[in-house]
């Protein structure tokens, strides 16, 4: 077995405290994320089936009554992260942010049940997590979907999870930054400069973090009052195949599923309404400013993950994303190089990830098969060349941000191990 697969565990090892896991073995990210997670759940099964399912628990340990999954769960009340549970202030048992984040977490379980033979006891947990991941889902119906169309909406650039994409600047330079407004940013102490957002993106971050503590998190006010409302395609596409994997999983331990089945039609045929015929491409919508937003991200890709049932669509989408990264030595670039808003090395605006990589990845085994292979292979290289690193360089491999990445290694088990 590769020295790295050894080297991949021993991260997640590492990274672990009681029940969770870190993103990161440095200051930058001392809690638990939503789909830092998930993907972190995928890595433990190779090799610890009960870390994988209690990973997943802990994470629904947090789940607030409502059913809303929290983008980050504070365990251990660190202060060395800003902002930490002390700014979001929400109140919770499990001190908690109070947005969340993709829920990919039911897709990563069903790959885990079917590759897994579970003993009772395993069974009985699952279980209980899809009980829990039915109530999220339910969530997101009830509190996000403003126009009842069954495409889901997020209030906040954390919640894609690509924070400061280029995507979102345009809406964002609508958002009326707080008067005196006063913050002090930890990620720069462990991080360089210009691989993270920028102070203008933070001053936008936390201007929508205070408002909405001004409604103590009230889902509904928050939809209403967010200055920050958009259809995102990447999380819509993300959430339309959880929703087919968690149909499977209601299925599978006998639990009501009727209402998922009309949901996941409407969103099936709705999500057409995001596609622009001239630019053959699905773009996110911003609902507060009524435009598309035409910006060539990664994650617009992301309907492949989402398995529509028209072949059509997915072969001109596919041939799409064959031209997105034609000049590049490594691919995917997180958006494309010719557009002015490509950065090589800021975050979310260029740099590949392996999440993301993974999510095509995903995407394309049942749809082109020799693609899928490539982008495995090129992946995996980037990492054995690398190491396991939070983001990379598509000019020359090299990486950035944290080192020890959690997903990364994760990620990396299921690119070695895994069944495809
Ligand atoms: C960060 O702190 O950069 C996180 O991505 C926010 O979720």
């Amino acid at each position: 077995m590769s020295n790295l697969v050894e080297i991949a565990k021993k991260i997640l090892l590492d990274n672990r405290r009681s029940g969770y896991t870190l993103p990161t073995n440095n200051k930058l990210y001392p809690a638990q994320w939503n789909w830092d997670s998930a993907f972190i759940s995928l890595g433990y099964s190779y090799f610890n089936i009960d870390y994988a399912i209690e990973e997943l628990e802990t994470l629904l340990e947090g789940q607030w009554d409502d059913g809303m999954v929290p983008h980050i769960l504070f365990h251990d009340e660190d202060d060395t992260y800003f902002p930490n549970h002390t700014t979001w202030s929400c109140g919770k048992e499990i001190p908690s942010s109070g947005i969340t984040q993709p829920p990919i977490a039911a897709s990563i379980l069903s790959i885990i049940v079917k590759n897994n033979q579970l003993n009772e006891i395993q069974n009985r947990k699952v279980f209980n997590l899809v009980c829990k991941l039915k109530k999220y889902h339910e969530w997101f119906f009830k509190n996000r979907d403003k126009n009842q169309s069954g495409l889901i909406s997020i209030i906040h650039p954390w919640e894609s999870g690509y924070d400061n994409s280029p995507l979102w600047d345009y809406a964002l330079s609508k958002v009326t930054i707080e008067k005196n407004l006063s913050y002090e940013r930890r990620d720069l102490e462990v991080s360089n400069n210009d691989e993270r957002p920028l102070n203008k993106d933070y001053d936008c971050y936390i201007t929508l973090l205070n408002q909405f503590k001004t409604v103590n998190y009230n889902p509904n006010k928050l939809l209403n009052k967010s200055m920050f409302n958009i259809i995102d395609i990447g999380f819509n596409s993300i959430f339309l195949k959880a929703n087919k994997d968690l149909l499977e999983l209601l299925k599978l331990f006998k639990l009501d599923y009727l209402d998922f089945e009309e949901m996941i039609n409407k969103t099936e045929d709705n999500i057409f309404d995001l596609y622009n015929e001239k630019e053959n491409m699905f773009f996110s919508f911003d609902l507060k400013n009524n435009v598309q937003i035409k910006i060539p991200s990664l994650t617009n890709f992301f309907i492949l993950f989402a398995d529509l049932k028209n072949n059509d669509m997915n072969t001109k989408i596919i041939k799409n994303l064959e031209e997105f990264n034609i000049d590049e030595k490594y691919f995917f670039t997180t958006i494309k190089p010719d557009h002015h808003s490509f950065e090589e090395k800021r975050y979310w605006r260029g740099p590949i990830w392996i999440n993301t990589n993974w999510i095509i990845y995903k995407s394309l085994i049942n749809k082109n098969r020799s693609f899928a292979q490539k982008i495995k292979k090129q992946t995996i290289q980037l990492i054995n060349q690398n190491g396991f690193h939070e983001y990379y360089s598509s000019k020359t491999g090299l990486p950035f941000g944290a080192n020890n990445f959690s997903w990364s290694a994760a990620l990396y088990l299921d690119f070695m191990l895994g069944i495809n």
